[in-house]
């Protein structure tokens, strides 16, 4: 089982440690155009899981040959919102670089899932899609399963107990909502708050320690088990859209069952009014976004 990653940041080093520490993984591969920063990533991971007593085959550069045979590569380079830059700054740059990394893993690594983390992400994960021209189900995104995680957390700060399930899902970004019709758990919260709390409580990390990097690290290891051990279990995951939810054509958030294909389905519950709104909200705020970006 070999997992490649594109991006040597936190979010890369972190996620490719947490897979490290939580599976059995043959090969590791990172490639970052800061050449040294990825090799030195890949020793210290090398370290990291001999003290594990693991030897896989470790490797960092700046070579996109190094992804050969990766079973899922995650992709989490691009620049993050600094100061004074709008979100279509930063959009104009990352769909460049995301551009840029879709010709070359289609050059190097053809057969492999693509999960994208780059923000924002399911435009990110869009452009990736139309760029590499592969099948819908081997691209997808991770942002709904942090923003879940995330609701779970506000919710047992609010009195949930036994959680069982609780999701965030449309955009990852200012539009999620809480898919209320699914949420389980017992005790009574006040639902305004915690969704309230959820959708802007990751600025506070970022406000505090410039950025978010163990949820992350997490959430991406939980979609990466399930594709390469594949579990088949159901995980929000941002997935390009032909006609689920009435929704075609955009990228965003929807209860998804991943396995060793991909996304294996996208899971179609009977949601509330006000939640397929929330879908179509967030797709509507989607497409805006793809169409300033000539998509
Ligand atoms: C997060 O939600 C910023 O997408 C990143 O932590």
């Amino acid at each position: 089982m070999k997992i490649g990653f594109v991006g040597a940041g936190r979010i890369g080093a972190t996620s490719a440690f947490t897979c490290l520490q939580h599976m059995d993984v043959d090969e590791i591969a990172i490639v970052d155009i800061m050449e040294d920063l990825a090799v030195g990533e890949a020793m210290d991971l090398a370290h990291a899981a001999a003290g594990l007593d693991k030897y896989p085959n470790i490797k960092g550069g700046s070579d996109y040959s190094l992804l050969k045979r990766s079973d899922i590569i995650v992709v989490s380079a691009g620049l993050a919102r600094k100061p004074g830059m709008t979100r279509l700054d930063l959009a104009t740059k990352n769909a460049g670089i995301i551009k840029d990394i879709a010709g070359k893993i289609m050059e190097y690594a053809p057969e492999s899932k693509i999960l994208v983390v780059t923000n924002p992400m399911d435009v990110m994960n869009y452009i990736m899609w139309k760029e590499t021209g592969k099948p819908r189900n081997e691209v997808f995104g991770m942002g709904n399963m942090l923003d879940s995680s995330r609701l779970k957390e506000r919710l047992y700060a609010h009195g949930a107990r036994n959680i069982r399930k609780a999701y965030m899902l449309g955009e990852h970004g200012d539009s999620m909502f809480l898919a209320k019709s699914l949420a389980d758990f017992d005790n009574e919260v006040d639902w305004a708050k915690v969704e309230e709390e959820t959708r802007f409580v990751a600025a506070e990390v970022i406000k505090r320690k410039g950025a978010t990097i163990f949820g992350p690290a997490v959430s991406i290891f939980r979609m990466v088990r399930a594709v390469v051990e594949d579990t088949k279990e159901e995980i929000p995951t941002s997935v390009i859209l032909d006609g689920e939810y009435g929704i075609k054509d955009v990228a965003l958030g929807v209860p998804a069952i991943l396995g060793k294909n991909g996304v294996e389905k996208v899971v179609e519950y009977d949601f509330s009014e006000e939640e397929l709104e929330g879908f179509k909200r967030s797709a509507s705020i989607l497409k805006e976004r793809l169409k300033e970006l000539g998509y």
